[in-house]
């Protein structure tokens, strides 16, 4: 098929709930994009979003934010998914996987009858489950079809320790890995401050039960989302901020280093299963995989994450 030009200054958001608008105006924020369309089965709330964002432009940069339908997108270069229903106090994410899947059903394919060259972002949930669905929906070559996996949860991961170590959270290096949700992966072997591995730091600001705190941060990131739900009803703050920075690293070709949502094709064992491991991301979506080290306990966490994810995705006959 002929490549079709797309405008690399436009983007598409299909679903304006908390998720999608929080997501929009994050990215007006950033300037990254001059022109943003918004869908929404609730065309109304679309033009709402629309026109309660727009009215921030004048304090960003000039750029047109609108309500429109799936024809709009044709020439989006990237096209976010955050539509869907979202999680209910106490449920999981892998109890959305039904509601969400057939939504998918309908959204997908309204895309790529429009526009089969842009890269989609998935962030509605389960995202790594509607990660494959939307990759075998749209039939995009799996490059393409990213989903926001564990950038939310490592920007926590990083949040976490930066207020435990008192240290700049961006100079931590530290990844979640696996499924965004309750099988998700610290990588404490890789885990660093700076180069200086983490109990180094740790000993150094006088915690040396290691087991006790790697735990507890890590129990605490995986139930963050939990928490916020429980307490405000849904998280978008720190969702939309993860969307705007990897937007940023598409649109800028920067091969950031990002633990996005992506098909495994053999690496760590895994096959025809989409997670989070940290990749290349830059202007063809996902570059490839780092050659993340792991020890065994994380490898057989990953590879346990992996098995809970196809079991619910074979449930979901896609
Ligand atoms: N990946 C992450 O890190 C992350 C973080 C937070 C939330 N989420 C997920 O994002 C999704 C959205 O959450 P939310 O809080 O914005 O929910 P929300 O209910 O506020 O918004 C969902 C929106 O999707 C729209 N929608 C539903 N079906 C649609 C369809 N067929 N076509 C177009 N629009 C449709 C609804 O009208 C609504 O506006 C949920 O699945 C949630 O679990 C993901």
């Amino acid at each position: 098929m002929e490549q079709k030009k797309l405008n690399s200054r436009k983007c598409a958001m299909v679903g304006c709930g908390f998720v999608g608008s929080a997501s929009v105006y994050a990215l007006m924020q950033s300037g990254l994009f001059s022109e943003i369309v918004l869908i929404d089965a609730n065309r109304q709330k679309a033009e709402g979003e629309a026109l309660d964002i727009s009215h921030g432009l004048p304090f960003a940069k000039p750029m047109s934010i609108y309500a429109g339908d799936y024809a709009d997108l044709a020439d989006a270069a990237i096209v976010i998914v955050t539509a869907g229903a979202a999680q209910k106090p106490g449920e999981t994410r892998l109890d959305l996987v039904k509601k969400n899947v057939g939504i998918f059903k309908s959204i997908i394919p309204q895309i790529a009858a429009v526009n089969q060259d842009c890269i989609l972002l998935i962030v509605a949930n389960p995202v790594d489950v509607l990660t494959y669905a939307a990759l075998k929906l749209s039939g995009f070559p799996k490059e393409r079809v990213i989903g926001s996996g564990t950038v939310l949860d490592s920007a926590r991961f990083q949040q976490m320790l930066g207020e435990h170590l008192d240290v700049d959270s961006r100079s931590v290096n530290a990844f979640i890995i696996g499924e965004h949700g309750d099988s998700e992966i610290a990588a404490w072997s890789s885990a660093n401050i700076a180069g200086v591995p983490i109990h180094r730091v740790c000993e150094m600001r006088g915690f040396t039960d290691h087991d006790y705190e790697t735990h507890r941060i890590a129990e605490a990131v995986k139930n963050s989302a939990y928490e916020i739900i429980e307490k405000k009803g849904a998280t978008y703050y720190g969702i939309g901020m993860s969307v705007t920075r990897i937007c940023e690293a598409i649109i800028r070709n920067e091969l950031s280093i990002l633990p996005v949502s992506t098909l495994m094709c053999g690496q760590f064992g895994l096959e025809d299963i989409c997670l989070s491991m940290p990749a290349f991301v830059g202007s063809h979506g996902v570059d490839t995989l780092l050659p993340f080290e792991l020890d065994v306990s994380e490898l057989l966490a990953l590879q346990k994450s992996a098995a809970t994810l196809k079991k619910v995705i074979e449930e979901a006959e896609l």
